[in-house]
């Protein structure tokens, strides 16, 4: 399906958001393993939390969606149940990574499968420690999937210095690690978001600049009502598009400001961006607040290689900001994002290309810059919800608007991104 954006003049209003997606997958994950009913209230309603619970589902799990909350009838320990067909994680990575660290723990045996742009992504980051585990995987020769998980006899504890930064690899160690009687350790040189260590209430220590996350049987999760607070990715497509309106002013109610989150108002407000974080205060161990925003001037900026874990989702719509900000944009350290649902590099050259903007490729990074010559152009979503998100700000920001192809895909996180837009703009 392809979208027009118009021109907007006038962002004004107030939003509330659906809950963070991160926080859901765990919520979900750690109520299905606690024994008990959990209560989750502000659930993300986006198609990858979908996926974590149909996943639970096939595993034995009894989920009840209500309109405002869901009730999770968790199984406790080695409680799950062998699916007779395979687990669909759809486009979800986190779904993906972190059910697997689970699985290793598992008597019997799964497979999971996902589309076509979750079945290229790169799985060797938590094969590789979940066999040192001794859990035993299978996948295709370039380690993707479809993967087959087999029930493991002897699981050990680990410690596990992480090669890339990734919460996802991290969660999954930490999610086998609770059924381990030994303490397994984590370390991380670069943060990560920590919404797994949090939730879990898990010892965290700091030595020589490095992070020693530690689990063990002793901290599997109980029963336990959930309140998520709203999701901070989410948030920053509307943030970017008040700051860039020409008469812009919106706030976002109860976000998440969990401080490995919140890079991307770091470096729009030294950017010359007018947010402001109020009513702070923290709910299950979790900061959030409201968000103020106001129309500002935007100016670019470096971008500091330690930051971009925490910003990793916020990239395509960083550079919608860096477009319209003065000076040129350039990023680099972000090999990452050729790993993410669409290689949001190329994505995002491809879509600056449209606009006839001297754009640079390289393999970590891109920069653009030059005038916009192109009126009305057509975006290119590439399946990716962050992508089409991005592209479709962008284009009520044009004059005489713009059109994203595949805009779809928003469901992925967002499915009620146009409703939230339809209430925001004059
Ligand atoms: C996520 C971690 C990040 C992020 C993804 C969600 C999580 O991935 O990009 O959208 O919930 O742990 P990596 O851990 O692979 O960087």
């Amino acid at each position: 399906m392809t979208e027009s954006f118009p021109f907007i003049e006038i962002v004004d209003g107030e939003l509330n958001l659906p809950g963070d997606k991160s926080i859901s997958h765990r919520a979900v994950m750690f109520s299905s393993l606690a024994k008990g009913t959990s209560k989750i209230i502000n659930l993300s309603n986006g198609h990858d939390v979908k996926s974590t619970i149909s996943c639970l589902r096939e595993l034995g799990v009894q989920i009840k969606e209500y309109k405002t909350s869901v009730l999770i009838q968790g199984k406790g320990f080695n409680g799950l149940t062998k699916s007779y067909k395979p687990l669909d994680a759809g486009n979800s990575g986190t779904t993906t990574r972190l059910i697997s660290g689970i699985l290793i723990t598992q008597n019997f045996e799964s497979k999971i499968i996902g589309d076509q742009s979750l079945s290229r992504r790169p799985m060797k980051r938590i094969i590789i420690p979940l066999s040192e585990m001794g859990g035993i995987i299978q996948s295709t020769p370039n380690y993707t999937l479809p993967i087959k998980i087999f029930p493991a006899e002897n699981l050990k504890a680990i410690n596990y210095e992480l090669p890339v930064a990734s919460a996802q690899v991290k969660s999954a160690i930490l999610l086998a690690g609770l059924h381990i009687e030994d303490v397994t350790t984590v370390i991380e040189r670069t943060p990560s978001r920590d919404h797994t260590e949090r939730m879990l209430g898990l010892s965290v220590e700091k030595k020589d600049g490095k992070k020693f996350i530690s689990v063990s049987k002793k901290n599997y999760p109980e029963a336990k009502e959930y309140l998520i607070p709203s999701d901070i990715s989410t948030a920053s497509f509307f943030i970017v598009f008040t700051l860039l309106c020409k008469n812009g002013n919106l706030v976002i109610k109860n976000v998440s400001m969990n401080e490995t989150r919140t890079g991307i108002i770091t470096i729009l407000k030294k950017m010359g961006g007018d947010i402001q974080f109020v009513n702070l205060r923290t709910v299950a161990n979790e900061p959030m607040g409201d968000i103020v925003v106001k129309n500002s001037k935007l100016v670019n900026t470096e971008i500091d290689e330690q930051i971009i874990p925490n910003i990793i989702d916020e990239i395509p719509i960083l550079a919608v900001a860096g477009l319209f900000a003065e000076g040129d944009f350039h990023i680099k350290n972000v090999e990452e994002l050729r790993g993410k649902e669409s290689d949001r590099i190329s994505a995002i050259c491809y879509n600056m290309k449209q606009l006839g903007l001297d754009v640079e490729e390289f393999s970590n990074g891109f920069s653009f810059n030059g005038e916009i010559k192109v009126s009305s152009p057509t975006f290119e979503s590439f399946n990716d919800h962050r992508i089409a998100m991005a592209f479709a700000i962008l284009s009520m920001l044009l004059p005489d608007g713009g059109k994203v192809n595949h805009f779809d895909c928003v469901s992925i996180s967002n499915p009620d991104f146009m409703e939230q837009i339809r209430t925001i703009i004059r």
